[in-house]
């Protein structure tokens, strides 16, 4: 990694999530100028446990805060008490399937969380003199340009056009986040990324959800015709594509990033069960048996398709992961990490998900007498104790 700029201290929004745990990770390990504060709800897709550790393992470079981006005291305090250089924004009710069952939430932390947090941004920049090397890099999704034909790729310059509750609420926020900065100045970026996969990702989501259902020999269920098309991104390229457009993109700009990968669902999954069944020794065939069509997603997009050139093309960065490769590691990740997942499945996900597929094939897990895992999952605020300043007292007397 050899980015210009070297920046001190990060805010990063919901880095208990499946790319925000993954991106903490790899900046510590990549960049050892940098010092991470996380602040995430922990709503049902923050688990303090990916980065339990670090908190101990590096009290000096990262800290743990649960807290909410809606809360403008909570910033407030953060911001002057921190003086971020960079804020990294993934917080966000990022499912499609749970915005069509209930819109509210992802109104409520996509669109006024992320404005609470642009606010405390501009507040704390003009506050510090409006350091030209601050920036607020705005994590969103491909998702906000609509859906494709069966040609073409979406540009930064393809007009907005969502299709769900979820990507309306992220283009609304991408939309305050660039009027932040034609109104104000402030420094921001703003990302577009396709559909990522890898380490950490909460089981509700595709990959992990066929990866884990074809271990147990349940159903899996394949929306429509399985014919809709996504531009897979292994959620490593991703961090590092944000690392390059926080050292190096234009303040005020849109870089789109995908991994040039177009694979249709009922592709992918097929893929899944015949590397599932290699790796358990299982008969080829026996996972694909599994597989079940469903009544398609409302307003599902057919197909999306990222046009990476002006990554490459202004920040030189390409998706350099092979697919078949990083798809393989995440199955062997999953497969050797049941114990995460175990401890995900038993919280409010498993009703969730029965609920969402109860009459559309899918099977609610087989109950099991509950095992000592090994995994502790330590209250936040235990884990948080392993900072060396007054970090965490402060913090704790202004929650009394
Ligand atoms: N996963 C993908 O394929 C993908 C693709 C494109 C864009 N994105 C975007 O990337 C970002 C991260 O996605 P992800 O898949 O890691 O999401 P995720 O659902 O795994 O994680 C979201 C995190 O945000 C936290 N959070 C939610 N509401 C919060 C609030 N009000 N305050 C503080 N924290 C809160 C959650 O606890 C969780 O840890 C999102 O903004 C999403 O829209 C994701």
């Amino acid at each position: 990694m050899k980015d210009s700029k070297i920046f001190s201290k990060l805010l990063v929004t919901g880095g208990a999530g499946f790319i925000g745990s993954n991106f903490i990770m790899k900046a510590l390990e990549w960049r050892p100028e940098w010092k991470i504060v996380n602040l995430d709800a922990l709503t049902y897709a923050g688990n303090p446990m990916t980065l339990g550790d670090y908190s101990r393992k590096k009290p000096h470079r990262y800290k743990f805060v649960n807290g909410d981006i809606r809360d403008a005291d909570l910033l407030e305090w953060l911001f002057r008490r921190e003086k971020f250089d960079h804020v990294i924004h993934f917080a966000a009710e990022s499912h499609v399937d749970r915005s069509i069952d209930g819109p509210q939430a992802f109104i409520d932390t996509n669109v006024n969380g992320t404005c609470a947090l642009l606010e405390a941004s501009r507040v704390a920049w003009e506050r510090g003199g409006r350091d030209e090397k601050f920036r607020f890099l705005h994590v969103s999704t491909d998702e906000v340009y609509g859906s494709l034909g069966p040609t073409g790729a979406f540009t930064e310059e393809t007009p907005y056009d969502p299709s769900s509750p979820y990507s309306a609420s992220k283009a609304a926020s991408d939309h305050f986040v660039k009027a932040y900065h034609r109104t104000y100045g402030l420094p921001v970026l703003v990302t577009n990324c396709s559909n990522n996969f890898g380490p950490y990702q909460f089981p509700e989501k595709l990959i992990p959800l066929m990866i884990l259902n074809i271990v147990e020999q349940d159903i899996l269920p394949v929306y429509g015709d399985g014919k809709n098309v996504r531009d897979w991104l292994y959620v490593v390229d991703h961090c590092e594509a944000l690392c390059r457009v926080l050292g190096e993109g234009r303040p005020g700009e849109s870089y789109n990033i995908g991994g040039g990968t177009e694979m249709s669902n009922i592709d992918i999954v097929t893929l899944i069960c015949d590397m599932v069944d290699d790796r358990l020794g299982r008969p080829k065939g026996t996972g694909r048996k599994l597989i079940r069509y469903v009544e398609d997603r409302l307003g599902h997009d057919r197909r999306y398709a990222i046009d990476p050139t002006k990554m490459t093309d202004e920040l030189n960065w390409t998706a350099g992961t092979r697919f078949s490769w990083a798809l393989k590691e995440t199955v062997e990740w999953y497969l050797s990490n049941m114990d995460w997942v175990k401890a995900i499945k038993s919280g409010q996900y498993r009703k969730w998900s029965d609920t969402r597929y109860s009459g559309r094939c899918f099977k609610p897990e087989k109950k099991r007498a509950p095992r000592n895992t090994g995994v502790e999952v330590l209250s936040h605020e235990e884990e948080d104790r392993g900072g060396s300043d007054k970090f965490w007292d402060e913090l704790s007397k202004r929650r009394l």
